[in-house]
């Protein structure tokens, strides 16, 4: 193909991203664990070959922004760039992303998957345009904001990895989930990711109990959660397992975001009727919990084979959610909290949600 021919295809199809050859955008740059975020100018990459590059519009934060920007959690060389949830426009694609992804000039949902790329500067969230695999960008509709769409990413994946790891199958059919008299617990159903795991349970089919704080169980039921217990109570266990009881279900499948594998443990123990029952847990393990038999408790963690993980994310954010929120079966959540500032109110952001929030997903708009 002629270099000219190539240019004039490239433009069309988006592929060629000579528009940011020179162009340079604001980024909030970490120079080392424990230090503040520092905004400065970074130059515009151009996508590799499945790359999509992304003009971000909001950001959400996650907590393990901070565990990054304070410990250097999963970090192994600096300066980096971090963030992991994006709502945004596509600019440009690299030459081997599939012509089914988003065109330039869609609106977009994107993960930046920052945990397996080590915080590298060009492919994290917290900055004005950002590198994301294909795997990982899904059209928004039209209704949705930049702010609603920044919030799904990290909760979706989690949730969906949380499933594949106890070994629930990729599948974009609900009947494909034999959940006759089946229930699933969900602890902490009021984060970000439990909201995920809640809707992605009831969409499965599952009676889906939750924990949350007594405020947030009305807005659970919202989602699906057939019950909500608050956890703060002395009773919490007791009373799960009397209501599956009552409700005739048996509780096989947990999804704890919030380290309570040992209430979990016993709820399952006593409700699951001889099967092997399965715990996903999004709070890393600390190797002393207490062994139940019948009761395994997985790590929510993706594949180490890239090839396996990019073909998980796709499922997930390519198909999945892709489909589902053209449908109107998956809604972002918690409550959304705008913190005004833009990138530079990341720093305030992100101490704010470690303080701890209730039912709430932080936003910053760009
Ligand atoms: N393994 C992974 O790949 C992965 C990925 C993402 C996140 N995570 C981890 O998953 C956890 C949740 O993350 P997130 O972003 O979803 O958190 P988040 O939204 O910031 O969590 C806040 C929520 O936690 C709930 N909560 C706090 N303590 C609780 C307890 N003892 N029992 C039940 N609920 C409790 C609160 O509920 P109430 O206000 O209703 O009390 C609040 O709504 C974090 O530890 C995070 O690091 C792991």
């Amino acid at each position: 193909m002629s270099s000219l021919v190539k240019k004039l295809k490239d433009t069309v199809t988006g592929h060629s991203d000579t528009s940011s050859r020179n162009s340079r955008h604001r980024a909030a740059v970490l120079y080392y664990k424990g230090e503040h975020l520092k905004i400065e100018s970074r130059k515009t990459p151009a996508p590799g070959p499945n790359d999509i590059l992304i003009e971000v519009k909001a950001i959400a934060l996650n907590p393990i922004d901070y565990y990054q920007r304070d410990m250097g959690f999963a970090l192994s060389s600096y300066p980096v760039v971090i963030g992991s949830d994006i709502g945004g426009i596509v600019t440009s694609h690299g030459s081997s992303v599939p012509s089914s992804a988003p065109k330039p000039g869609t609106r977009v949902a994107a993960f930046a998957p920052t945990f397996h790329l080590q915080g590298e500067p060009d492919r994290g969230a917290f900055q004005e345009k950002a590198l994301i695999p294909a795997s990982l960008v899904t059209p928004i509709p039209d209704k949705m904001s930049f702010d609603e769409a920044a919030m799904m990413g990290m909760a979706i994946v989690t949730a969906w990895t949380g499933w594949w790891a106890i070994g629930m199958p990729l599948e974009t059919d609900p009947s494909m989930y034999a959940t006759d008299k089946k229930a699933l617990l969900v602890w902490g159903g009021s984060s970000s990711v439990g909201s995920a795991a809640v809707q992605t349970a009831r969409w499965m089919g599952y009676t889906v109990y939750a924990t949350a704080s007594e405020k947030n169980h009305e807005y659970l039921k919202s989602l699906g959660a057939r019950d909500v217990f608050d956890y703060k109570k002395k009773d919490v266990v007791d009373s799960i397992i009397k209501t599956a009881k009552a409700d005739g279900v048996r509780i096989d499948y947990a999804y704890d975001t919030a380290g309570a594998s040992a209430q979990i443990t016993e709820v399952l123990k006593a409700s699951k009727g001889g099967r092997i029952a399965k715990v996903a847990e999004a709070v890393p393990l600390s190797g002393n919990e207490a062994k139940v038999d019948g009761v395994d408790v997985t790590f929510v963690t993706a594949s180490q084979d890239e090839k396996e993980r990019d073909a998980m994310f796709s499922f997930i954010m390519n198909k999945w959610l892709t489909d589902k929120l053209a449908l109107g079966e998956f809604v972002p959540s918690p409550h959304l909290e705008v913190i005004e500032g833009g990138l530079d109110a990341l720093n305030k952001g992100l101490d704010k949600l470690k303080a701890g929030v209730s039912g709430t997903k932080l936003v910053v708009e760009l």
